[in-house]
C-alpha cells in the first residue's frame, strides 16, 4: 500500500491554474508546488501572473510559467492551452478560479431590479463560459495522462441564497449573477465528473468569505453566522486543493466540499 506521502506527491505532474495571479490563486500555487507540481498560471494580469511565477518557481524549485488568458475567450483559451502543452508536455490539474473581471461599467444598487444585462454577461463569460471553455480545451490532455483532476471554484453562494441583512450599512453588494455563476459550476462539475471518468475526476471546492478588510458591521455579522466564528484565509483553501488534485482522492469524483467554517451547516 502507498504511503500518504506517496499518494499526496504531484512531482511530474503539471497544474494549470486560471486566475493564478489573484489572492486564492497564490495559494493553489503554492500548496501544488510545494507537492512538486509543475505550475502553470493562466490570467488576463501578465505582469502579476509572471512574479507569481517567479516566486513560486524561485520558492519551491519547481518549474512555473504565467500564460496570458482570457479564460471568457475561446481563441485565448486554446492559444493558451497549446503554449502550456507544448511547453510542459501535458496537463495533469485543472483548477477553474477565474472570477471578477475588471469592468468599466457604471455602479449599480443592490436590488435585483436594478442589476445590469452588462454585468451579468461579463461575469458569467468569466466564472461559468471560462470554466466550461477551460475544462474542454483541457479535456483531451487531462484524459491522456489517465489521472487528470479538475477542481472547480464555486462558492457557498452557489449552494445558499445570500442573506442581505448582512451588507446593511455598507456598499457592500451580492449581485444574481454570483449566484448563478456559482451554482452553475457545481452542477457542471456532476456534469463533468459523469462525463469525463474514468479518466478525469472534478470536483468543487466552495469557500465561504475570505477576509478582506470588509466593513466592521459586516464582519461582526458574519462571523456570528459561522460556527467557526471568523471568515476564512486563503490558507484555508490548501488543504483541500492538495487532496483533491492528487491520488489522495482517487476514488472521489463528482463531489463539491464547503470550505466555510460550517456556514452551510445550519
Ligand atoms: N474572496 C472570496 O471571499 C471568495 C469566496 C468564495 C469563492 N471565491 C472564489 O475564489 C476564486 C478566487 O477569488 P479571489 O478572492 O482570489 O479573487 P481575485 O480577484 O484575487 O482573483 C481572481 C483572479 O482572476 C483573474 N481573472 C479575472 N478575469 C479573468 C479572465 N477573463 N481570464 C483569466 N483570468 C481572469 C484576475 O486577474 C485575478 O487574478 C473566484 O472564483 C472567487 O469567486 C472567493
Amino acid at each position: 500500500m502507498k504511503s500518504l506521502q506517496e499518494l499526496m506527491s504531484l512531482a511530474g505532474r503539471t497544474a494549470v491554474i486560471t486566475g493564478g495571479a489573484g489572492r486564492i490563486g497564490e495559494a493553489f500555487c503554492e500548496v501544488l508546488a510545494e507537492l512538486g507540481a509543475s505550475i502553470c498560471i493562466f490570467d488576463v494580469e501578465a505582469g502579476a501572473g509572471n512574479e507569481r511565477a517567479d516566486a513560486v518557481a524561485d520558492r519551491f524549485r519547481v518549474r512555473a510559467s504565467a500564460f496570458v488568458t482570457d479564460v471568457a475567450r475561446e481563441e485565448s483559451v486554446q492559444e493558451a492551452v497549446s503554449s502550456a502543452v507544448a511547453q510542459f508536455g501535458g496537463v495533469d490539474i485543472l483548477i477553474n478560479g477565474a472570477a471578477y473581471p475588471k469592468l468599466e461599467l457604471p455602479e449599480e444598487g443592490r436590488e435585483l431590479e436594478v442589476q445590469s444585462l452588462a454585468r451579468w454577461n461579463a461575469n458569467l463569460d468569466v466564472v461559468l463560459t471560462g470554466t466550461f471553455l477551460m475544462t474542454r480545451a483541457c479535456a483531451p490532455h487531462l484524459r491522456r495522462r489517465g489521472r487528470g483532476s479538475v477542481i472547480n471554484i464555486a462558492s457557498i453562494y452557489g449552494l445558499l441564497g445570500p442573506d442581505m441583512r448582512l451588507y446593511d450599512g455598507t456598499d457592500m453588494d451580492n449581485p444574481a449573477y454570483y449566484a448563478a455563476g456559482k451554482g452553475g459550476i457545481v452542477q457542471f462539475t456532476r456534469y463533468c465528473a459523469t462525463t469525463l471518468a474514468p479518466e478525469v475526476r472534478v470536483n468543487c471546492i466552495a469557500p465561504g468569505g475570505v477576509w478582506r478588510h470588509q466593513p466592521e458591521s459586516f464582519h461582526e455579522r458574519y462571523k456570528r453566522r459561522t460556527p467557526l466564528q471568523r471568515m476564512a484565509s486563503e490558507e484555508d483553501l490548501k488543504g483541500a486543493a492538495a487532496y483533491l488534485a492528487s491520488d489522495s482522492s482517487a476514488y472521489i469524483t463528482g463531489q463539491v466540499l464547503a470550505i466555510d467554517g460550517g456556514w452551510s451547516a445550519w
